[in-house]
């Protein structure tokens, strides 16, 4: 056992059980396995361009790690935790298929330069990954948005029914956080792009590598400058995790919103079967389960993020075996991301909205109540504070006679302010609150729909990032 530990030159015994169980990390690492045989791959071809290794061996090296990436396609290869982790697994298979020359792979790299670059290609597949996920669903809402422009919905601030808003205006409001995330997606991808293979174990090397080339083979921008940095920073799994709450957090708060929406007492919307569960004990109910746990897994990218800040916290230069804990963290928030992106996108397509139920709200609570402010400092000249004040008195007179605004006759405007005629009653209509606020950003029908035109143009009209 010992010597045929990869590094067991130097050890007369090999480690206890509890050890083995901590120092491994094949259980999650595996994951990195496409993106570990593709940088051994680049790094081979490099070595043999400049002459470190000979081409029979590299030819060698290559047919073996091709082989072994059809072995783990094909779920044909035995993963072993005595191996430790991806890499030591994937090199002494190749030790197995193809003899000594496989030994000739770790010349001037080291696992520190090769996790980093595995983990670091697969982060930047799952940036690309959210950056899709993102677009699928702004452009859900950017449809769903244009078929509702002139559809009233009450707006909230402090989730009490504030002005009227268009629904269409509403949904728009989550495609542009969508936009900041992917261009956050954009800007950590950009970030990420420099590649650590040839920092080796943290000094750099005295093999004369071209590192311009295997950046270039791996698609990165180019080598990372310094060889410390290169392996010991996690910046790219961090900005992935800081993008990503960012993102779940978005999301949570439009499935909050599908939650209260569909609630019996708002009725806004009706969730799709396929997005509800029923109670197993009361049978009059459809629970928005899924909205519910897009609002809870938020929680689990959050903590993501959080834990991996600790463990990176005070780390000294370079690697240190700490780092190991890089990787669950970032999988578990791209997994959960996926899913919960996926469960918004096909809950958002079709979700009924009761638009009828939707307007019919926007009568109660005086929603208008601001148009008739602003009316007044248009058309009579009065300074806002007091047409403010003003509207207020008629609010509470009409809310002691339990009537809306526009039920209130003549002599009662009247006798509320002298300047109120009876022509103030047309700015109280809902559809002409609606259409008024077409200042730039606002809620107008027209507005919308002309910013459902601009959405599709920034966020789809590529495919990448914008
Ligand atoms: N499995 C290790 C990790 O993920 C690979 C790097 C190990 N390096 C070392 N010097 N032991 O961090």
């Amino acid at each position: 056992m010992t010597s045929s530990r990869i590094w067991g030159g130097r050890f007369a015994g090999g480690p206890s059980d509890i050890m083995e169980r901590i120092n491994a990390s094949i259980g999650f690492d595996r994951r990195l396995a496409g993106q570990d045989i593709v940088a051994s791959m680049a790094h081979c071809r490099m070595l043999a361009a400049r002459g470190i290794i000979d081409s029979e061996s590299a030819d060698a090296i290559l047919d073996g790690l091709e082989a072994i990436r059809q072995e783990i396609d094909t779920g044909r290869f035995e993963f072993k935790r005595s191996l430790e982790d991806i890499h030591m697994n994937v090199e002494s298979r190749l030790r197995d298929l193809i003899g000594e020359a496989a030994g000739r792979l770790h010349t001037a790299r080291s696992r520190n330069d090769q996790v980093a670059t595995g983990f670091r290609l697969w982060v930047r597949d799952a940036l690309d990954r959210l950056d899709a996920g993102l677009r699928a669903l702004q452009s859900v809402l950017i449809e769903r948005a244009d078929s509702h422009a002139g559809d009233a919905v009450p707006g909230f601030t402090h989730l009490q029914a504030a002005q009227p808003v268009s629904l269409g205006h509403h949904l728009l409001a989550y495609v542009e956080m969508l936009g900041r995330d992917r261009s956050r997606v954009r800007d950590a991808r950009a970030r990420l792009n420099e590649c650590p293979l040839g920092a080796a174990a943290l000094a750099g090397t005295s093999f004369p590598i071209d590192r311009e080339m295997t950046a270039a083979e791996l698609a990165f921008d180019r080598p990372m400058a310094n060889s410390l940095d290169a392996v010991s920073d996690r910046d790219f799994a961090l900005d992935y995790l800081a993008t990503a709450g960012i993102a779940a957090v978005h999301l949570s708060r439009l499935a909050e919103e599908m939650v209260i929406w569909a609630s019996v007492q708002f009725g806004f919307v009706r969730l799709p079967d396929s997005f509800s569960t029923g109670s197993s004990i009361m049978p009059q109910k459809r629970n928005p389960d899924a909205a519910e746990l897009v609002r809870a897994k938020a929680g689990r990218v959050i903590g993501d993020l959080n834990a991996l800040l600790i463990v990176m916290k005070g780390l000294p230069l370079a690697y240190s075996k700490d780092m190991q804990e890089d990787k669950e963290p970032v999988f578990e928030a791209a997994d959960t991301l996926d899913l919960c992106l996926a469960a918004m996108t096909g809950m958002m397509a079709e979700v009924g909205f009761d638009t009828d139920r939707m307007r019919a709200a926007c009568g109660a609570g005086f929603l208008t109540a601001t148009d008739l402010a602003d009316w007044l400092v248009r058309a009579r000249g009065m300074p806002f504070r007091d047409a403010h004040h003003v509207t207020g008195a008629l609010v509470k007179l009409a809310e002691a006679r339990g009537v809306g605004l526009t039920d209130l006759s003549p002599d009662d405007l009247a006798s509320v302010s002298p300047e109120i005629g009876a022509e103030a009653l047309a700015v109280l209509g809902l559809d002409a609150s609606l259409a008024s606020r077409t200042s730039f950003g606002g809620s107008a029908p027209d507005n919308v729909r002309a910013a459902c035109a601009a959405a599709r143009a920034r966020f789809l009209a590529t495919e990448t990032a914008p």
